[in-house]
């Protein structure tokens, strides 16, 4: 019987299908080969055997992990082994009472853990039971890798703060989420089953995360019902064997409806918060704290009764400080109806105006979360000036691990390259070091709390994020939060063994991909600075630049037929670049010394300006878009060389993705660059932009059931136009004669796929018909939907290797269905090697 019990995992492991769910905790089964991995004992001893606690769930997880990576029959006990051979796990106290002193121990401080594995022997001890159990994952990463350091190994975090923010709402949605629905919610209350929430406190806690906030910080006053306290309650015991602590974001006039006011200076709110909190605090006495979002888009905040945001953010202090609780009360307050035609109107300053004057004047239990630029999440910002402005508050930096402005998880970017360059950078506050890693660890300026949100978007498809891939991302964001000083490549490549084993192919090639990653997703965005280039206004996922400027919400790239870029500079400006302290600003506010990558950050500039590369901005737009476009390809064939050397069920998976992000790519290639083209009217040096001459415009197509469209925005389509359908039940079709030379060509098809709608195209050429597809991306990929012919919609299609005579017919014929009129934009015949 204890055979079988203790077998079992193993077969598990191999027998589970990769559809992703268990993350990068597989526990795959590994041949070991150094000397250390072959010595991994086979008693665990836990010491504590209560079910929720953090020293239990390790004993459980090293024996499951151990026996399932080695193919081990392993034991759990809560006692004895002092001098046999055993994995020992627990806290120093526990440890000390049970077998005496260690000295290495004296280096533990919160959180931390020391490994000290010897042949015979491996203690794992946590300064808590929470270490405990990051010791245990650490160890069985060790093995997972196939890399057990023997000796004493003692890991402490930087920052005490290591959360997640889960933007899940009541209804089951989740806010810029591309993984499903919430793992937490569902039709206005918190779900029944409550066991994808301690699988995800696992993954968090493999990680070193040790606080999750569940709800949205456009937070709804719902969530505070009786039945959903209940339900709090129990995600937070889901949790709690993991060391997971629950926090709850906080819809600040939620007590309007009972008091008809939701003035924090009024004694009858105060008293009620107070209330509620306490009633929280039954069902969750650990709870983490709360998280508040106030007086920003829309969110009701005091601001409405003249109060201070310090106001507002101390009275949640005052009412979860006796339980211990913190306050992570945002610093993205700004005003969206701020004045385009005035030249020194600059959302980027909102920060520093709303905060800066109340350093000093928050409760210690309070934490300013600030995203980590000063406006949202773009591709590329400068950092937000405020983590130098702040010397009495404590802050924590808010990361976005769902990639809201970076491809929706339909590209792959790997975040952590992005965040390190953030984290690294040097305010030099008071003219002294000031990396922001260490201004959030609490280091810089003495503080006692800060560090770290990340903002995940994890929901109900087995990838939790959407994507196998991005995973890397959620993975490196905890590992960053517990040390900064970590390279990204290093946090990579153990997460691929975690993830896709020890093959030399297949970690160089995604650490490859992921590390050529974000500047693909930049040359083919938005580039020096200027932001994303996506459309605001909208879905935040294809392009859109004039979306960015003429109205309020100040994500301006003032873009004009001569000139382009936000003038920050101090002079002339919106003064933002003086926010930054001296050494910064002198850099920031002169044109000739501000890095190229953030040039149209902070000034103004004429197309024809020359960078330090020596080119024009508007030529390296031009070139940037189709390089990044060419990486985009080139991932694409990178991971087709990992055929069979990966699971059939991820390869496919990530194929389609890399697939659809080459497509995508182009669009947003031709799109920016017609954009800009058409604005400055500055011929590319390449002679690329505008000239496509592998293409067929499907408008100059002759057409049967099917009608010209003109686009918009006009340069998310080939030639402005694309085709419909002219009635939404009856097919059309269009026809032309190959005028290319007989050969084989790759032949792309670009069309729209809009949400609601499932056309199907047939494509002929000569008398055969070489593809049918449908139009059903909305089904496979989980970006935000878009209705209409746009840059979100517009896709591509690839069938390669057809044999064309020169004069062939060539027919498409599109099957309207839904909203959807089968929209084709046009056809490329591609000759070998070519992209267009
Ligand atoms: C972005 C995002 C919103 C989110 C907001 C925030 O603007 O698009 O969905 O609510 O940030 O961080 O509060």
């Amino acid at each position: 019987m204890r055979l079988l019990t203790t077998i079992l995992p193993v077969w598990i492991g191999l027998a589970l299908a990769e559809d992703g769910s268990r993350g990068w905790l597989r526990y795959a089964p590994v041949r070991p080969t150094g000397h250390n991995t072959l010595d991994v004992p086979s008693t665990i001893v836990a010491l504590n055997s209560t079910k929720i606690s953090p020293v239990f769930t390790a004993g459980q997880e090293l024996r499951n992990g151990i026996s399932s990576i080695l193919a081990k029959n392993v034991q759990v006990r809560a006692d004895g082994c002092s001098n046999s051979s055993a994995v020992i796990v627990g806290t120093v106290d526990a440890y000390r009472a049970a077998y005496g002193d260690v000295k290495e121990a004296e280096a533990l401080e919160d959180d931390g853990y020391l490994i000290h594995s010897t042949p015979d022997k491996v203690i794992i001890l946590g300064c808590n039971e929470r270490g405990a159990l990051y010791g245990a994952f650490e160890y069985l990463s060790q093995i997972a890798r196939n890399n057990v350091t023997s000796g004493v190994h003692v890991s402490n975090p930087q920052a005490p703060i290591r959360w997640t923010n889960e933007w899940d709402n009541m209804d089951g949605t989740i806010e810029r989420g591309y993984g499903g629905a919430s793992n937490f919610f569902r039709d206005g209350y918190v779900v029944d089953n409550v066991t994808r929430a301690a699988e995800y406190a696992r993954l968090l806690a493999s990680v070193g995360i040790n606080g999750v906030v569940v709800n949205n910080v456009n937070a709804n006053a719902t969530l505070l019902s009786d039945r959903n306290v209940e339900g709090l309650g129990r995600l937070a015991d889901a949790m709690r064997p993991y060391g997971v602590q629950l926090g709850v974001s906080l819809n600040f006039a939620s007590p309007n409806a009972t008091l008809g006011t939701f003035d924090p200076l009024d004694p009858k709110v105060d008293a009620w918060w107070a209330n509620i909190t306490n009633q929280i605090y039954k069902k969750v006495p650990d709870m983490a704290g709360f998280l508040v979002k106030a007086n920003s888009e829309g969110q009701p905040g005091p601001l409405t009764y003249n109060r201070t945001l310090a106001d507002g953010a101390n009275m949640f202090a005052r009412a979860v400080a006796p339980h211990g609780g913190v306050v992570m009360f945002r610093a993205f307050v700004y005003d969206n109806h701020i004045t385009y035609a005035n030249w020194t109107s600059d959302r980027a300053n909102a920060q520093l105006e709303f905060f800066q004057h109340l350093d000093g004047k928050f409760d210690e239990n309070v934490v300013v979360q600030i995203k980590y630029g000063p406006i949202d999440f773009q591709v590329r910002e400068a950092p937000s000036p405020l983590f130098a402005a702040l010397h009495n508050t404590s802050t924590a930096i808010e990361l976005q691990v769902t990639p809201e402005y970076l491809g929706q998880n339909c590209h792959f970017v790997y975040l952590a390259p992005l965040w390190k360059e953030i984290l690294d950078f040097d305010l030099r506050a008071e003219s002294r070091p000031s990396k922001i890693k260490d201004i959030i660890t609490g280091e810089r300026f003495k503080r006692p709390l800060g560090g770290y949100a990340g903002v995940p978007g994890a929901g109900t498809n087995t990838t939790w994020l959407g994507s196998h891939m991005a995973m890397s991302n959620l993975y490196a964001y905890g590992k960053l939060a517990w040390d900064a000083s970590l390279g990204s490549e290093d946090i990579l490549q153990d997460w691929i063994r975690l993830t896709f084993g020890f093959d030399q192919k297949v970690l160089d090639t995604i650490t490859d991909i992921s590390m050529r990653s974000w500047p693909a997703y930049e040359g083919y965005s938005g580039n020096l600075g200027v932001q994303t280039l996506t459309d605001i206004l909208y879905t935040h996922f294809g392009p859109n630049p004039a979306s960015q400027d003429n109205n309020g919400w100040g994500q301006w790239l003032r873009a004009g037929n001569v000139t382009i870029g936000m003038d920050r500079t101090i002079e002339n400006g919106t003064g933002n670049a003086g926010n930054y302290p001296p050494e910064i600003a002198e850099i920031f506010n002169d044109v000739d010394k501000t890095p190229d990558n953030l040039l149209l950050w902070f000034h103004h500039v004429p197309y024809t300006r020359r960078l330090k590369s020596n080119k024009t901005v508007i030529q390296h737009f031009y070139d940037a878009h189709y390089e990044g476009a060419a990486s985009a390809q080139s991932f694409v064939k990178q991971w087709e060389s990992l055929e069979g050397k990966i699971d059939k069920e991820r390869y496919e998976h990530q194929l389609f993705r890399q697939t659809y992000q080459a497509g995508h790519s182009l669009v947003w290639r031709d799109s920016i660059n017609e954009y800009f083209y058409n604005l400055s009217r500055i011929e590319d040096e390449s002679n690329r932009v505008g000239n496509h001459p592998y293409r067929i415009e499907a408008e100059s197509m002759d057409l049967d059931g099917y009608k010209s469209y003109v686009v918009n925005p006009f340069e998310t389509a080939s030639g402005f136009t694309a085709i419909v359908t002219t009635s939404n039940t009856t097919a059309g079709t269009a026809t032309s004669k190959v005028p290319f030379e007989s050969g084989t060509y790759d032949v792309a098809v670009n069309y729209y796929d809009l949400f609601n709608g499932t056309s199907t195209y047939t494509l002929d050429i000569g008398n055969r018909t070489v593809a049918t597809w449908k139009g059903d991306n909305e089904k496979k990929l989980g970006h935000e939907p878009s209705r209409y012919l746009d840059g979100h919609t517009a896709t591509r299609i690839t069938f390669k290797g057809i044999k064309v005579s020169k004069g062939d017919t060539v027919r498409i014929t599109g099957q309207p269905n839904g909203i959807e009129p089968a929209p084709i934009d046009y056809l490329s015949f591609l000759p070998p090697g070519i992209v267009d």
